[in-house]
């Protein structure tokens, strides 16, 4: 649930400064926004001197995030002085709903967004997630600069796919893996926005640590092996995983299933692990010692850099 208050109750020097910060935020971003690229991170909270508020642009299509709930009056003024199409949601609340319309026409639902060059679909209306992490968009040019023709990518907790697309337009094989049939079917589209048959890929529907057993006993190999899962999740026989936990055993399931010579990307963004302890808990599971490598978020994410990526290869 979002709330809006009024104007008239807000003091002037506040509304006058906040304002400042959001032109400026957004000012300092704007030469990222390129034909090539047109959603990312405009304001990233106290980075931008805007703690707790959040605003991402989808191919010009604002979502604004607040962790109150609260919608500050000065930050609509704004908006609608803009004349921008902007929903808002709230962060981080049991109830995850979908954004609602805060200023400017409600869109047409789907759209395309592009990240270097690649389209990915985005709804903000089919929940709280719009269909790409922007956090991750290093990661997945990484990804991409890394495949070669015929490489093996397994993509775990696939989501829509994001880091599946941007493999397989470097011609790998590519496999996409989430408990999710809708998510799944999105990410087959995601393949075709691109001009990419999905049928000439892999979609597995079900629990990871279940397919990465079955690979395992099948004696499959994969170059490549993305591992990004949520914080905490159940799987569909009520299995519990928890990052701060589990992740070890995940990792070490993984690297039953990865070539000798490949390489795996380890991401969280649970917040109460710092990024050395993180790749403490992974190599620790680990049979045979990989080296790490951790990489940092995008730059318009200026905020605590909660999303920790480490490649252990
Ligand atoms: C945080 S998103 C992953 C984001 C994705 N890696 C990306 O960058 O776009 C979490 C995804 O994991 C899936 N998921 C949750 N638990 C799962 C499990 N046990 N096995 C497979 N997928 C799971 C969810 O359906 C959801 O799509």
């Amino acid at each position: 649930m979002l709330f809006v208050f009024n104007l008239s109750a807000y003091p002037i020097y506040h509304a006058c400064r906040m304002r400042n910060l959001l032109e400026k935020s957004v000012a300092r971003r704007k030469p990222w926004l390129t034909g090539e690229t047109n959603a990312l991170r405009l304001i990233d909270g106290a980075g931008d001197g805007l703690p707790g508020l959040f605003l991402d642009t989808y191919a010009g299509n604002w979502l604004l995030s607040t962790t109150t709930g609260v919608v500050p009056p000065p930050v609509l003024e704004w908006l609608r002085d803009l004349g921008v199409t902007c929903y808002g949601k709230r962060l981080d609340t049991h109830q995850k709903e979908s954004p609602v319309l805060l200023s400017g026409k409600e869109i047409a639902e789907p759209f395309l967004i592009r990240e270097n060059g690649i389209c990915y679909e985005i709804s903000f209306q089919s929940g709280y997630s719009q269909g790409v992490f922007l956090d991750q968009r290093e990661n997945r040019a990484q990804v991409r600069s890394l495949m070669r023709p015929g490489m093996r990518l397994l993509n775990t907790f696939a989501y829509t796919g994001a880091f599946s697309v941007a493999a397989a337009l470097a011609s790998a094989e590519t496999t996409t893996l989430d408990l999710s049939q809708p998510y799944l079917d999105w990410a087959k589209r995601n393949f075709s926005h691109n001009g990419m048959d999905p049928a000439a890929h892999h979609f597995c529907k079900g629990d990871t640590f279940h397919w990465l057993k079955r690979f395992a006993k099948q004696g499959r190999k994969f170059d490549a092996i993305v591992l990004d899962p949520p914080t905490f999740s159940r799987d569909e026989k009520g299995g519990i995983f928890r990052v701060e936990e589990n992740f070890g055993a995940l990792a070490a399931l993984a690297a039953e299933v990865l070539d000798p010579d490949g390489w795996m990307l380890c991401c969280t963004n649970f917040r109460r692990m710092t990024p050395w302890e993180f790749e403490r808990q992974l190599l620790s599971s680990l049979p045979r010692l990989l080296n790490a490598r951790h990489s940092p978020m995008p730059p318009d994410f200026t905020d605590e850099p909660y999303l920790k990526s480490v490649w252990l290869g």
